[in-house]
């Protein structure tokens, strides 16, 4: 889809900074660039988003992919706290099974033998895993030009993306219009939040699959950050990820992060399921004040430079994964490869196998509802430092 450019070309700046009025300090301000073509000859922009006092979040149209976050520590210097490339080419081969920071649809996660039924029918998916689905298919959300427009906010700046995915495209049910919303607020968090209608009854599971380090991108592993996570129990799965419906305590096992716990401290352990996944890479059972409420999921904490990261989230789960699948075969954007636990993702969603667990919370969605879902990551430093802001 081509990126539609009107709301750009009213204003003479064409792809100057956009400086929008806030109440505080210096101006947050969006500017955008180009950042290459696909191969389809489509035009992709980069979007840069500072906050009033200089944080910054860049993205892509292609894949709503975020290439950089740049957060202070506690010295008030900043650091690029997402794993991501260089350039488009790279995002398009190297990151096809990676997903970067991109935005995954219509389904995060995985759907067993790439099947379900719905209303009678069975949908066959591409088995792009395994057995299973993942990630959206051959061609997800994350491989897909989105139309951005700018977003004015009273609490920072933004951009909405916006895609129409075809009735059938991937092997789904219904034309389903998505609306995603970036906006880095002036108080250091950046909110997502997702919106998605559909003609026929379908399912949808959607998220944003950043790899965080919060020492720095290229840093090396995160196994001495900690991690706090607010579930009491997650999704235990088959060999193949598949969950198998139960929905177990935590406690008593590596996966319980209800006290912070360096995520590196128990890896190695011998417990089956971080044995099936070659580290974590599992859903958590958030712990909700009820269903769909925002309320706190996790957060992390690098003790050398005193970045802390908390995310909030209407999604009832979370797949936490700790990069389980780099190797050390792709070079990233600080210019070292990315080996495994370089990196760690808070994918906030529905549980995995949704369509095919009915004791799961539903991912259904029916023509004339409007799905919608935000998740917030909020950064800080474990002591605040005094911003120089004119
Ligand atoms: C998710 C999956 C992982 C892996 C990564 C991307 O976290 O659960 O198994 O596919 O995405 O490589």
């Amino acid at each position: 889809m081509p990126i539609d450019s009107s709301m750009w070309s009213l204003a003479p700046w064409l792809g100057t900074a956009l400086a929008l009025a806030t109440t505080r300090g210096r101006a947050a301000k969006l500017d955008h660039g180009a950042y290459g073509t696909t191969k389809d000859g489509e035009q992709v922009e980069i979007y840069t988003l500072t906050n009033d006092h200089g944080m910054v979040v860049k993205f892509l149209s292609y894949g709503g992919i975020i290439t950089e976050i740049d957060v202070p520590d506690r010295q008030g210097q900043l650091a690029n706290v997402v794993l991501g490339f260089r350039t488009l080419e790279e995002y398009k081969t190297n990151g096809a099974s990676i997903y970067f920071g991109a935005l995954i649809g219509r389904y995060a996660n995985r759907i067993g033998q790439a099947r379900f039924t719905l209303d009678g029918h069975e949908y066959k998916l591409a088995a792009n895993n395994g057995p299973n689905f993942l990630h959206g298919g051959n061609v997800g959300f994350d491989k897909q030009v989105w139309r951005v427009e700018p977003l004015r906010s009273n609490d920072g700046v933004g951009a909405t993306l916006t895609l129409t995915s075809p009735d059938g495209q991937e092997g789904f049910p219904g034309t389903l219009t998505v609306r995603v919303t970036y906006t880095l607020t002036n108080d250091d968090a950046l909110r997502i939040t997702y919106e998605a209608r559909t003609d026929k009854d379908t399912v949808l599971n959607l998220t944003n699959h950043s790899y965080f380090n919060l020492a720095g991108n290229g840093s090396g592993t995160v196994e001495d950050q900690i991690l706090t996570i607010n579930a009491d129990r997650f999704t235990p799965t088959d060999a193949t990820l598949i969950p198998t419906g139960e929905l177990s305590p935590v406690n008593g096992t590596p996966m319980d992060f209800r006290t912070a716990t360096s995520i590196g401290a128990r890896l190695r352990s011998s417990f089956q399921p971080l044995v099936y996944a070659h580290g974590y890479d599992h859903n958590w059972v958030l712990n909700k004040p009820s269903l769909g409420a925002l309320s706190f999921a996790a957060r992390a904490y690098e003790p050398r430079s005193g970045r802390v990261l908390d995310c909030y989230t209407t999604e009832p789960g979370v797949q936490v994964y700790t990069s389980n699948f780099l190797d050390g075969s792709h070079v990233g954007s600080a210019g070292r490869t990315y080996r495994q636990t370089d990196g760690f993702a808070l994918e906030t969603q529905n549980f995995p196998d949704s369509p095919n667990k009915p004791q799961f919370p539903t991912t259904e969605l029916k023509p004339g509802q409007t799905f919608h879902s935000e998740t917030v990551f909020r950064f800080a430093t474990d002591r605040p430092f005094r911003r120089s802001n004119p």
